[in-house]
């Protein structure tokens, strides 16, 4: 008697809990503007509505390349599963077309979409909170304007649990910290808008920091080093494994130009990111660089000292000089068996005399080599960084068909040995083969910057 009067009453609790949870994940549907597409808004402001969908990297993950920007579909790989981006040109049935303001701000600050849908994280909602609401009616005015195109995202690839959308309200009262900033007055006005412009809009966080069980990113590391598309965003932190330390300066000059004469070219999904921030204006780049470089803090004495070292090796016209020196180094070193690999296939073009953006970066100044995992290594080897459509970019063979996984093994060996002081790495082989099986779905993308570039014309000459 008591047994089952015990077992109602539990019932019954779960019940009212379920039906608590699902009152409190209940979103009202927005019903649809039918003039929104029609609206008229002034050229200014879809002006700078364009520059903010560029800090946003908007059209990265909602246009599959190759079809039509804005129009979604593009598989976005998160450790739970695959979700596609949507349509957000303003097509009335299969887009945004019918969405009014309201229902737009409401997507960008709480995730929630015009039918009252929760929206899984992987757009980046958990940044775009923070945009206020001036920014978010220019996106508005931008995103209205651009031309309807009709096109059904494919159905997402999850996990029975995971497709019941309200599960996220769960995940958000967990996770989310959604609203616009208070200013620190305590930081100049050039920080604050720095750190509207990183932790909103331009959500570096979403690649550079890493992520906890739940898919939700870890405050306690920030810009700790993360991933993207099957690259390692490295730490932009205190931990920052660049040989010689990012500062104010280099970051405004990576973000702005995609390549740093002491850091390379920006490679993977980081190259589509410096493409799209060459488009803000640079009062914007360097408020970015201002909060940047504040989390990164000045660099120890020590490695302070080994970098002067470098940049008196590498600045300007000396590079030639470290070039001379160099060989005679390789020359006296000896006998590992990823050392002929190298010289053979890589020295040439990372020790020659072309600089950046041109050639290929000295390894004394990789942050690739320094990295907790030598991924990014294995993904510029196996498929090279093919040249941009229609400009000039900085091009690297693929050696895919020409070093096996053994081989790849002992010449990753190599560099880590000869360029880093960090512990060997461990695995090289499996890791390799995995990348080349596909396993980690790798995006390559051409790398950006040499457009750019001074003397952008030579590029394919010998500088
Ligand atoms: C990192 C990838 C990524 C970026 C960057 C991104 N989005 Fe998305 N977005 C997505 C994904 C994935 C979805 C689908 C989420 C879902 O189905 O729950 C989405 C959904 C949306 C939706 C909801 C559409 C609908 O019909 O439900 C809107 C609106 C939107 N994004 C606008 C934007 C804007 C504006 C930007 C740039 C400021 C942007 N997104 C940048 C990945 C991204
Ligand atoms: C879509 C993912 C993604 C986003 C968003 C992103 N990054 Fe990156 N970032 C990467 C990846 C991947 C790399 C490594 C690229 C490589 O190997 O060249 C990288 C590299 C960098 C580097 C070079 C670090 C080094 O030591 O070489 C800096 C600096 C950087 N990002 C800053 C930023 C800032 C600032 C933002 C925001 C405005 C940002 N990133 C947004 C993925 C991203
Ligand atoms: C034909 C010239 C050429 C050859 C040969 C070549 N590279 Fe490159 N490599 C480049 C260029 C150009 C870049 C882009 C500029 C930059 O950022 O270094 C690059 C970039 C890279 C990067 C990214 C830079 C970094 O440190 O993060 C890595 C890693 C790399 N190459 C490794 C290799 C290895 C290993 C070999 C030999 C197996 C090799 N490359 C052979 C031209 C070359």
């Amino acid at each position: 008697m008591w047994a089952l009067r015990a077992a109602i009453v539990s019932v019954a609790a779960v019940f009212l809990a379920v039906i608590v949870f699902l009152l409190f994940a209940w979103r009202s549907e927005i019903p649809r503007d039918a003039s929104a597409a029609e609206a008229d808004f002034a050229p200014e402001l879809i002006a700078k509505g364009a520059q903010l969908a560029a800090l946003g990297n908007c059209i990265a993950c909602h246009t599959v390349p190759g079809k039509p920007a804005f129009s979604g579909g593009l598989a976005v790989p998160t450790p739970f599963g695959t979700i596609h981006s949507t349509n957000i040109t303003p097509d009335r049935e299969t887009g945004i077309g019918g969405w009014s303001e309201a229902a737009f701000e409401r997507a960008m600050r709480e995730g929630v979409n015009r039918q009252g849908k929760h929206l899984y994280p992987a757009f980046p909602y958990d940044h775009f909170t923070h945009v206020t609401a001036e920014d978010n009616r220019a996106l508005y005015a931008f995103l209205m304007t651009r031309a309807a195109v009709k096109a059904e995202a494919p159905k997402n690839d999850l996990p029975f649990a995971l497709q019941f959308r309200p599960i996220l309200a769960a995940w958000k009262l967990l996770s989310l910290e959604s609203g616009e900033f208070e200013p620190d007055t305590g930081q100049s006005e050039a920080w604050n808008r720095g750190r509207y412009l990183t932790e909103g809009l331009g959500h570096c966080g979403a690649c550079h920091t890493p992520r906890n069980a739940f898919g939700a990113e870890d405050r306690d590391r920030h810009f700790g080093g993360g991933e993207a598309e099957g690259w390692q965003a490295y730490a932009i932190n205190g931990n920052s494994k660049a040989p010689i330390p990012w500062n104010e300066e280099s970051i405004a000059f990576y973000l702005r130009n995609g390549w740093h004469e002491f850091h390379g070219v920006s490679r993977g999904p980081m190259a589509e990111v410096t493409g799209n921030l060459s488009r803000i204006p640079d009062s914007d780049v360097v408020a970015i660089s201002t909060y940047v470089a504040s989390i990164m803090g000045d660099p120890t004495p020590e490695r302070a000292e080994r970098a002067k070292g470098l940049i008196e090796q590498f600045e300007g016209d000396r590079l030639e000089q470290a070039a001379d020196s160099q060989s005679s180094l390789i020359s006296a070193s000896g006998g590992h068996p990823g050392e002929a690999i190298y010289l053979a296939a890589c020295a040439s073009c990372h020790e020659g005399r072309r600089r950046q953006p041109f050639g290929g970066l000295n390894f004394a100044l990789s942050t690739a080599v320094n990295a907790p995992n030598p991924q990014n290594i294995v993904n510029v080897v196996l498929f090279g960084l093919p040249p941009a459509d229609g400009e000039a970019s900085a091009v690297m063979p693929a050696f895919q068909h020409l070093l096996n996984d053994q081989q790849m093994a002992d010449l990753l060996a190599y560099m880590r040995e000869r360029f880093s002081e960090e512990a060997p790495w461990s695995g090289l082989a499996e890791l390799t083969a995995d990348t080349r099986s596909g396993e980690y779905k790798v995006t390559i993308r051409p790398s950006d910057g040499i457009e750019r570039a001074p003397h952008n014309v030579g590029a394919e000459e010998e500088l």
